[in-house]
């Protein structure tokens, strides 16, 4: 990767307002960064690293929580093995969003501003960040440095990203994978082989009589089917002959019913015959039965005229009765009158007066003179009316018999009349009766005489039904015969039909062998073939495997690398230090050696050897990134992948008093010769030092200048 511009805006308070650097314009060489403390020197270079890795170097809060400006932006122009990009991120502070974009050298948009295609095409064209971090990018934080990884991060990175060994490992998996299918081709092409091989060993016995025992079966068939030609043949006679027999059959039952049905009718015309003759039972001569009628009706007539007669000659009694009553009470009063009369008239006589005299006024005596004339009128008028009642009880009527009596009578002669007519309804009926037995009689003659038409045509029948007696026999025999020749036809057929599978099956197993014969020769053959690739690939796999090529190239970089650290510190701080990347170390037992990743440091004034942890703060700073450096020359060397051409460095060594200043700035030219780096990027804080470089960016007041044209050692 080489740096070609930088465009920035709104990225912490150094920078709330755009500004730009033209990193190419200056050409290559060593570009100082310089500037007062907190002027934004780290934040310029951290944002070349951001705009790759949508994050400032060593910060772990989000880009968009530097932002100083409402649309922060960083516009980063870069170039890869000759290739040029761009990439371009947006940061939207308040919705804490941020779009990045890469886009090629005609400005076509690679990816869509989402985070996922762009890191996977910044990780592809240019590599991952922490190999950038502990290689061409040492950030001041110094997060990622190569050194301040652990061991173990160390040796991954070592082995994944500088010798890039992920691709040899690539590789070997490729040919475990094709081995392993190889593998199971071979096996699944074993197994056919020796399916294969059973179906072609396997013998096939062709049985001698087969074709002789399909000769019999077919002549046998042939025979049972004329057989059964014939029988059915005769089964049609047979059942012409039943074709006649069945119509007399059901006129045989017909007439049965018919007989049947005869009886009952003639059993019922009995039963309802015996019947009327007990109604008739009770039956009398009613030949006096119009005289008795006649005479009762004369006597009722005569019973109406004698009551008719009576109650008048009643009526007239009762009006005599009445005037004898009425002459009776006036001869009575008129005698009580006439004895009063003659008692107050003798009592005159009594009187010496003789009712003269003074007392001839006395009213009882005046009464007694007066009763003289009244006593002879009143004694005629009894006379008369004596006489008079004496007529009229002579005029009285003698009854025989009262009307009451004679209605009485009446009433009975009625009865004994409704009585008669009561005989003569149920003698009518009987006679009724008679007439319908007559009848039943008549019709019983009349079925008896039909019973015995009918009994006569059912024996006719009979006689001739029994001429097919044993037509159903015979039948039944000749269907059991059909019947057994079926189930031998159908046994001779199956038989046949196996015969005929047996020989067919032969014939297919005889193809079969062939087939696989033929199939198992180019099975042989692909089998050959997938032997061939298994072990290629399994050769493949070891070799390039962690045991072989993988672990020639990691013990063959420890003294590359080595070398180029060394190189690098050689004649600098004082010359002390030696490096070496130890990848394996002996055995406990002293017998042989095993994988190891470590870096040795001597003293080569003391002569003393330590592992690089073990350094002093100071003294781990500077070995620190000559193995940085160190690194990233190789990297560069080994012409592969991504070639790192600027190399970034922030405040990497600290303070360095001048001498050590100086030979940091040679160290750096080393590492550019070496690497053959375009442009080496350092920020530091020295005259002494910065005047050293062959270009210097100064940043301070929000804003970026760079002064072009400086020669080293000027
Ligand atoms: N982690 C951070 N969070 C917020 N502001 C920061 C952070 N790091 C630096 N800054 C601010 O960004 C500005 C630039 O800092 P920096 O780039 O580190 O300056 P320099 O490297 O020149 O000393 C300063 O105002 C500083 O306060
Ligand atoms: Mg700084």
């Amino acid at each position: 990767m080489r740096l070609l511009h930088l465009g920035l805006r709104g990225l912490t308070e150094a920078f709330p307002n755009a500004v730009s650097v033209n990193f190419d314009a200056l050409g290559s060489g060593l570009i100082a960064i310089i500037g007062p403390n907190g002027a934004g020197k780290s934040t310029l270079i951290g944002s070349i690293f951001a705009a790759l890795f949508r994050q400032l170097p060593g910060q772990r809060r989000p880009l968009y929580d530097f932002a100083t400006h409402p649309h922060p932006e960083i516009d980063l122009a870069f170039g890869v093995n000759g290739a040029y990009f761009r990439s371009l991120l947006k940061l939207d502070p308040k919705a804490r969003q941020m779009e990045s974009y890469l886009f090629n050298s005609d400005g076509t948009p690679l990816t869509n501003g989402k985070k996922e295609p762009f890191q996977e095409l910044i990780r592809k064209y240019v590599g991952t960040p922490e190999f950038f971090l502990s290689s061409i990018f040492s950030s001041q934080k110094r997060t990622g440095n190569f050194l301040s990884l652990d061991r173990s991060e160390r040796k991954e990175l070592f082995i994944r990203e500088l010798l890039g060994l992920d691709r040899l490992r690539l590789i070997a998996a490729a040919a475990k994978e094709r081995a392993e299918e190889a593998g199971d081709i071979v096996t699944g092409l074993d197994g056919q082989c020796k399916g294969l091989r059973e179906v072609v060993d396997a013998p096939i016995e062709v049985p001698a009589q087969g074709e002789n025992q399909l000769r019999d079966v077919s002549s046998r068939i042939e025979r049972l089917e004329v057989q059964k030609v014939t029988l059915q043949k005769r089964l049609l006679e047979l059942q012409s002959l039943d074709a006649n027999r069945k119509p007399l059959l059901v006129e045989i039952e017909t007439l049965k019913q018919r007989l049947l049905k005869a009886d009952a009718e003639i059993a019922e015309m009995k039963r309802q015959t015996a019947r009327d003759e007990t109604l008739l039972a009770g039956k009398k001569d009613l030949g006096a039965l119009a005289e008795r009628t006649n005479a009762l009706a004369s006597r009722i007539e005569g019973l109406h005229r004698q009551i008719r007669e009576t109650q008048n000659q009643e009526a007239s009694n009762q009006e005599t009765q009445r005037t004898i009553q009425e002459l009776n009470a006036e001869l009575k009063a008129n005698s009580t009158e006439l004895d009063h009369l003659r008692v107050e008239r003798e009592e005159l006589a009594r009187v010496p007066c003789l009712g003269e005299g003074p007392y001839a006024s006395c009213p009882k005596i005046r009464r007694a003179v007066e009763a003289g004339p009244k006593i002879s009128d009143l004694e005629d008028r009894v006379t008369t009316l004596s006489l008079e009642v004496k007529v009229q009880q002579s005029s009285l009527v003698q009854i025989a018999a009262p009307s009451s009596q004679l209605t009485r009578t009446l009433q009975g002669c009625e009865r004994d009349r409704a009585k008669i007519e009561q005989e003569r309804l149920h003698y009518e009926e009987l006679r009724a009766i008679e007439a319908r037995r007559d009848e039943r009689l008549k019709t019983f003659d009349h079925l008896s005489q039909n019973r015995r038409e009918i009994a006569e045509e059912l024996a006719g029948k009979e006689s001739a039904v029994s001429a097919f007696a044993d037509l159903g026999a015979r039948m039944n025999a000749v269907r059991r015969e059909t019947e057994d020749a079926n189930h031998e036809l159908i046994s001779c057929r199956a038989e046949r039909d196996r015969l005929i599978a047996y020989r067919a099956q032969i014939k297919q197993r005889q193809e079969q062998k062939e087939a696989a014969r033929a199939r198992l020769a180019e099975i042989e053959q692909e089998l050959g073939n997938a032997k061939t690739e298994l072990e290629d690939s399994n050769y493949l796999a070891r070799a390039f495997g962690p045991d072989e090529i993988q672990l020639c190239e990691i013990q063959a970089a420890g003294p590359e690398v080595s070398s180029l650290v060394n190189a690098l510190l050689e004649g600098c701080f004082d010359n002390k230090f030696e490096i070496r990347f130890r990848t394996q170390r002996p055995k406990a037992d002293g017998r042989g050696m095993v994988d190891d990743f470590d870096i040795e440091v001597r003293n080569k004034n003391l002569d003393r050897t330590c592992l690089v942890d073990e350094l002093s703060g100071g003294q781990f700073v500077l070995v620190n990134e000559a193995v940085n450096l160190g690194i990233a020359i190789y990297n560069m060397r080994q012409g592969e992948g991504t070639c790192y051409e600027t190399l970034f460095r922030d405040e990497t060594v600290g303070a360095l008093d001048s001498a050590n200043g100086k030979e940091y700035v040679r160290m750096l030219r080393r590492a550019m010769d070496l690497g053959g780096f375009h442009q080496v990027i350092f920020i530091c804080h020295s005259p002494l030092v910065w005047e050293l470089a062959d270009n210097i960016v100064s940043v301070g007041g929000g804003s970026v200048k760079t002064e072009t044209g400086k020669l080293p050692g000027e």
